[in-house]
């Protein structure tokens, strides 16, 4: 606890948070947690991570360090529910969008910071593809206790997320290079001058994490849902999941476990090789690393690097490998790669249910439509699609997508692949004349 340090000085594996429960109180039912929502003066109470604070116990009250952050929404989509193929009322939406830096991030960076600040860090730095910087900048500005650095690929970030790094008065490095590249820049520089290091290797931002679940069982009055669908890039949402479902069985707060799906877009697509194609498993925690070698090496031998539109999750060497291994195999997982074209569509079709998202976070909901059609996912199932990330993070793919200009639309979505958007909602161009106005208003509505 008093140390930053997110590997293992023996053998170079992530750290994991274990808990000693023997020596903890966890309640002994979930409703225990419905007695904070009364006591919402109080910051902890208020907070939809630290108001599971006894799921992770691992810092004192007085070092939490909370933006009221996790007040997210669980909501349930029957325009989404149809395209993915479920019955109505058995689409659900846990909506991360809401948070105060606009996505899922928020929930991981509050517990890595309050580590930080337990430890009495100066600096904090990570590498990101947007998301993970907005969150720490935020944090940083916030809370006036840590001056941020942030490492990002050169023309790899939306415009949403650079803008709130910026703005919120992050040191920002571009790095000549994509996320793969700034992550191994950042984990030797701060090696080398002692700065917190917060990317999700950070055992404590997965801490965090798990809250999400907590609250998707919230809304569901406790009741654990048939399937768990999420993006996967860095691999520590999914990690997180398996590890707090885990822990609810082992501390006999659920009698059954979700089933987890995980999706990469098709150009990062690192995860579902490995574990659909490959065969790797978590066996035990014993994970054949010649698996693992050699894609690496392929990877490096073709120069291939991560594409997708969906930049928050561009990236091909995940860091979070094992532990989103061994969540698959609690959670009896499966793992899938969609197209930008698939990832587009249900984007589109998530806007017009109501909440927007990014790129990245409609995947969940392209991975669940396949994994239906697929027959996997049965209409009946209840399935819970984690929107990671809010639709103002990167206007310029949602703009690109609903253009009538082929030129921005190939510039922007053609180069991915990407060929029709068949749920444009396309502007419609009128001259300044109050009749012509008129005339297409009751043309069009
Ligand atoms: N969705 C969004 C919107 C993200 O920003 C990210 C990750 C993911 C999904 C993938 O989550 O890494 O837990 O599998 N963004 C990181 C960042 C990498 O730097 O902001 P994961």
């Amino acid at each position: 606890m008093d140390e930053a340090r997110v590997a293992c000085h023996r053998c170079g594996s992530l750290l994991d948070v274990s808990y000693d429960w023997d020596r903890l109180q966890p309640p002994n039912s979930l409703d225990f947690f419905e007695s904070k929502w009364s006591r919402r003066d109080d910051p902890l109470c208020r907070s939809g991570v630290w108001r599971f604070r006894e799921l992770l116990p691992f810092a004192p009250a007085d070092k939490v360090v909370t933006l009221g952050e996790g007040q997210t929404l669980l909501h349930a989509a029957d325009t989404v529910a149809k395209y993915i193929g479920l019955r109505a009322g058995r689409c659900h939406l846990q909506y991360e969008g809401l948070n105060p830096s606009g996505s899922f991030k928020d929930n991981g960076m509050t517990a890595a910071f309050t580590h930080a600040h337990f430890i009495g860090a100066r600096r904090a730095a990570c590498a990101s593809t947007g998301n993970t910087s907005a969150s720490l900048a935020l944090y940083c500005g916030v809370s006036r206790l840590m001056r941020a650095v942030i490492f990002i690929g050169s023309g790899k970030i939306s415009y949403g997320k650079l803008s709130q790094a910026l703005d919120y008065g992050a040191l920002t490095l571009q790095i000549a290079g994509d996320f793969d590249d700034a992550m191994r820049r950042v984990k030797e520089v701060c090696e080398k001058l002692g700065i917190y290091l917060v990317n999700s290797i950070n055992p404590f931002r997965l801490e965090g994490q798990k809250t999400i679940m907590y609250r998707v069982l919230e809304a569901l009055r406790w009741e654990v849902p048939d399937w768990i669908v999420v993006p996967g890039g860095n691999l520590g949402n999914s990690s997180a999941f398996g590890k707090a479902f885990a822990e609810l069985r082992d501390l006999g707060l659920i009698d059954r476990m979700p089933r987890l799906a995980v999706i990469n877009a098709r150009g990062a697509n690192t995860l579902c090789e490995l574990y659909e194609n490959r065969g790797l498993r978590w066996n035990d925690g014993q994970v054949d690393r010649a698996i693992v070698d050699r894609y690496a090496e392929e990877l490096d031998a073709t120069g291939r690097r991560a594409s997708t539109i969906a930049s928050a999750i561009e990236i091909n060497r995940p860091v979070n490998l094992d532990k989103c291994l061994r969540a698959l195999e609690i959670c009896d997982g499966v793992v899938r790669d969609v197209t930008d074209q698939e990832i587009l569509d249900a984007k589109a079709q998530v806007g017009t249910g109501g909440l927007g998202c990014e790129p990245a976070s409609a995947a969940s909901v392209a991975g669940a439509k396949r994994l239906c059609a697929e027959g996997v996912i049965a209409a009946d199932d209840r399935v819970v699609c984690i929107l990671t990330g809010h639709q103002l993070k990167d206007p310029t793919a949602t703009v690109a997508y609903h253009t009538t200009d082929q030129e921005e639309f190939n510039r922007v979505l053609g180069s991915r692949g990407v060929r029709r958007a068949a749920f444009a909602n396309r502007a419609v161009a009128v001259g300044n004349d109050l009749e012509e106005i008129v005339r297409v208003i009751n043309l069009y509505s």
